[in-house]
């Protein structure tokens, strides 16, 4: 079994996935209100790489049903309903309800990896579960850091190397790529107090700065929420083993 991780998802194009079984973070803040709102009973997550196109669908939506969420430079946008604010996910407004979700860096990095024959969404609300399943599934393994505006970010690297740090607990000898040892070093060096390392990365500064201090501390704990989404024909739900 061989780890890479992406430090960037415009390093490769669409086809890059095919076939393969990828994991997407974007832990600063889009995996992370996939995880809440899923873990709150939402339906389901579409993943969108425009507004345009949330628009579009939210269009023939069911009235009700339907939440048209997400942010531009970290605020709601205008006419949607919520904006990327995990917290802002709660039982009480997502149960039962499609979310259609635009955001700028996250919800494009899973759109890029739809072609992957897997694909799994991580945060560090809930690291372990997927690693379990990931060392069970005993398959190369992609994990796409969203990064910030096709540049590298500090919190998706570190928490993929969380994530593979607790995969090699789980199972002797995973091969890993370069990228995936230096996750790992960034990790071992950044990663023992989440919510400082939140604190103190570019993404976390300007959450600060606007107003999203309280989203640092959500997006910083640590497996509360163990459940794994999995995104299947443009949508993304809880995963269970015997639907795929
Ligand atoms: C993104 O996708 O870039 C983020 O989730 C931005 C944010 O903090 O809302």
């Amino acid at each position: 079994m061989k780890v890479n991780v992406l430090l960037s998802p415009n390093n490769v194009d669409e086809l890059y996935f095919t076939g393969k079984t990828s994991v997407a973070i974007d832990v600063l803040r889009a995996t992370s209100v996939i995880v809440q709102a899923l873990n709150n009973g939402a339906k389901e997550i579409i993943p969108v790489g425009s507004i345009d196109f949330a628009m579009k669908i939210s269009v023939n939506a069911h009235g009700g049903q339907t939440l048209l969420c997400g942010e531009r430079n970290t605020k709601i946008i205008d006419g949607f309903d919520l904006g990327n604010s995990p917290q802002d996910y709660t039982k009480g407004l997502v149960h039962g309800k499609s979310i259609i979700l635009f955001t700028t860096n996250g919800s494009k990095a899973v759109v890029k990896a739809k072609y992957s024959d897997k694909l799994f969404i991580t945060s560090f609300n809930n690291l372990s579960i997927v690693a379990e399943h990931l060392t069970e599934l005993d398959k190369d393994v992609e994990i796409i850091a969203a990064g910030s505006h096709g540049m590298f970010c500090m919190e998706d690297t570190i928490c993929a190397g969380a994530l593979i740090q607790k995969m090699q607990s789980l199972k002797e000898d995973i091969e890993i790529t370069d990228a995936a040892k230096a996750s790992l070093v960034l990790n071992e060096q950044f990663g023992s107090n989440v919510l400082e390392m939140l604190r103190e990365s570019e993404h976390g500064k300007l959450l600060i700065k606007n107003g999203f201090e309280d989203d640092l501390k959500f997006c910083a704990e640590i497996d509360n929420m163990p459940i794994i989404p999995f995104y299947k024909g443009g949508e993304i739900k809880l995963f269970k083993k015997n639907n795929i």
